[in-house]
This record gives structure tokens, sequence and C-alpha cells, in this order.
């Protein structure tokens, strides 16, 4: 029986931190080996939101040796760039004809980062799920690995592709319907100066997030000064303490102890106590990520030619179900 097919991406705006690692990459890891999968890089996202020409190249790159550095194997996987194959683009146009634009006003994600923009909200934030819809039902894929954002984006997705078959599809299916694939633990990393808010590459603050490439330095001083409560004794699951339970799930995950293992090492401690051991834990968890990140960035060649493959191995595909698409719809061959 032929391996289930996963996608999933990350966008290049400026670096990963914790959330996107744990919520997403990490887990992409976990469950490589199980199925045939394509990890994206989301460059065409990255525009929905002011963005900089100068160094959109750069942080495709950056995203794309992350996603080696962070374990993904090239026996299992397949990475790519987005932009690089425009079938993504052609099949978020067809899919934009078929979709209510009131589907796409009801998004969560695009509420809140509408009321960010103010007057100068682009079309392309509205359009965003499209997108990532086209990103998904291109490549026929069975499960998609995300943190808990974007459980709304896949339900949409899985209603897109329902209304395609049905409308076009005479009986077939054209587009298969994906499952999103969130784990329990750690599909919510929250911010290090909030515990009620999500960690997010968009909050002004520094302070919020620890990012992939952070210095010992850096990971020391923003753990040194993250919000925490007067408190004496750590514990999970309390909803009066979100900082308390966000930071022990943050040691348990990256240290790999178990939910009660950690409950029974913290349930005594301070955080004068707790926070050196995340510290170093996070220290610890990040230290080989960062090697092989710095290996991999100092030989171009080999990234150049990781993406120039996966281009051609994920192409094949895409063109495949977009032709499939395009036929389903009436249109005519190229001649
Ligand atoms: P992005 O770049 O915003 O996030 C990438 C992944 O990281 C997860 N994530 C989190 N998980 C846990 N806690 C957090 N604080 C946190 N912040 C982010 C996200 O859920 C996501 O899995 N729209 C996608 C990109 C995309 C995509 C796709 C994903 C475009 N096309 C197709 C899957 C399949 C996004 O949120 O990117």
């Amino acid at each position: 029986m032929s391996k289930q097919r996963i996608l999933s991406g990350v966008q290049p705006t400026g670096n990963l931190h914790l959330g996107n690692y744990i919520g997403a990459i990490r887990n992409w890891v976990e469950g490589q080996n199980q199925y045939e999968n394509y990890f994206c890089v989301v460059d065409l996202h990255a525009i929905t939101v002011p963005h900089n020409p100068a160094t959109l190249a750069a942080d495709s790159y950056t995203i794309a040796a992350l996603y080696l550095a962070c374990g993904i194997d090239l026996t299992y996987s397949t990475i790519f760039v987005q932009s690089h194959i425009s079938a993504h683009s052609e099949l978020a146009w067809l899919l934009n004809c078929i979709t209510p634009l009131n589907w796409l006003q009801d998004m969560i994600q695009f509420k809140e980062k509408a009321v960010k923009q103010g007057e100068n909200v682009g079309t392309g934030l509205l359009d965003y799920p499209v997108l990532m819809a086209a990103d998904i039902l291109l490549y026929q894929a069975d499960k998609v690995p995300v943190g808990e954002d974007q459980k709304q984006h896949l339900e949409l997705t899985r209603d897109i592709a329902v209304r395609l078959n049905h409308q076009f599809g005479n009986g077939q299916t054209i587009l298969k319907l994906p499952e999103p694939l969130i784990r329990k633990e750690g599909a919510r990393v929250m911010s290090l100066t909030d515990g009620t808010k999500k960690m997010s590459k968009s909050d002004p603050s520094e302070l919020s997030r620890i990012n992939l490439l952070d210095t010992k330095e850096a990971i020391a001083k923003k753990i040194k000064r993250c919000k925490t409560d007067p408190v004496r004794g750590l514990e999970f699951d309390n909803p009066e303490r979100p900082e308390c339970h966000n930071l022990l799930t943050l040691y348990m995950l990256l240290s790999g102890k178990s939910k009660s293992d950690v409950a029974a090492e913290c349930q005594d401690m301070g955080w004068g106590q707790f926070k050196p051991l995340l510290t170093e834990t996070v220290i610890q968890a990040l230290q080989p990520i960062q090697e092989k990140y710095d290996r991999i960035m100092a030989s171009k060649g080999y990234l150049e030619s990781v993406l120039r493959e996966g281009r051609q191995k994920a192409e094949a595909i895409a063109n495949q179900t977009l032709a499939e698409v395009k036929a389903a719809l009436g249109y005519s061959q190229p001649l």
C-alpha cells in the first residue's frame, strides 16, 4: 500500500519561533518516515502583509535551511518554494471563483490581521486561505500537520474541495479532502510576555518569542524577563495561571519528559529555580539545530540543489492536479 501524503508549510516572514517549531515542524520530523511528505516555504503568503523585497529571497532560503536543520530528511520528504511552482497561484485563482466571499470574511485570522492593518487591508490577506487551500489540494494531501491556529483554514480547504467536487466532479472526486493533524500538546505555544496570547512573528515585542536562531544570551534574557506570577509551586492546567502552564509545557516538550514527571519535579519550585532550568533546556534543544543550520548555510549550492530537485518532484504532482481541475471546469488544452 502506498504511503499517505502530507503537505505543510511555513511563511518566510523573519525567523522561525518556538511556536512554529513545536506546533508544526517538530511534528513533521517525528512522523516523516510514515508518510510521503511535501514541505513548502510559502513565500506567496508572505506578501499578504507588508514585506521587504530586499530580504524575501534570503528569508525563504533561511526557512528551507531550518527545515533541514530541524531534521527534515530528504529520504522521506521533499522541500520546495511555493512561488517556484506557478500551479499554486493558478489553482488559487480557479478556487477563488467557486469560494463564496462570506466564507473568507468569517476567517478569524483575517479578522485579527485586518484589524492590525486598518484601512490598508490588501485583497491578498482576505484571499490567503484560498491560496493555502490550493497548496494543499494540489498535492491531494491526506494529512496537514499544523498548529491549532490553522484549524479553521483546514476546514475551509475541505469545504472548497467538497464544493468543487460537487459542482464539477460529475460524481468523481477531483480533489481529495485533507485531514488536519494537530497535536494535543504544544499546538498553541503562548507569548512569553502574555500567556493568553499566542506566540507570533508579528508581535512587535521580540521579548514575546524565542526564535530558533536566537543566541544563548538572547534566550537567557527573554526567559529572565518573561511574565510569571507571584505564586510559589508550579502547575499545569490552572486557567488562572496561563504563563505557568505555557512555560511548563515548553519545558516538558523540549526536555522530552512526561507531563507527570514535570508536574512532580516542579510542584514545589519557585520561578527563581525554574527559569534557569528552562533556559538551559531551551539552549540544549536549539544548539544542534543551530549548528546544523550554520553548516547548511555555508553550502548555498547544496541548498539550491535541494530546492531545485524539490521543485521538480513537487511540480509534477501539482501540474497533474491542476490539469485535472482545469479539465473539470471545461478549459481547452493549451495548443
Ligand atoms: P505560519 O508561518 O504563520 O505558521 C507556520 C506553522 O506554525 C504554526 N504556529 C504555531 N503553532 C503553535 N503555537 C504557536 N504560537 C504557533 N504559531 C504558528 C502554525 O499553525 C503553522 O502550522 N497559513 C500557514 C502557512 C501555510 C500552510 C499552507 C500550512 C500556507 N499554506 C498549507 C499548511 C498547509 C501558517 O500559519 O503559516
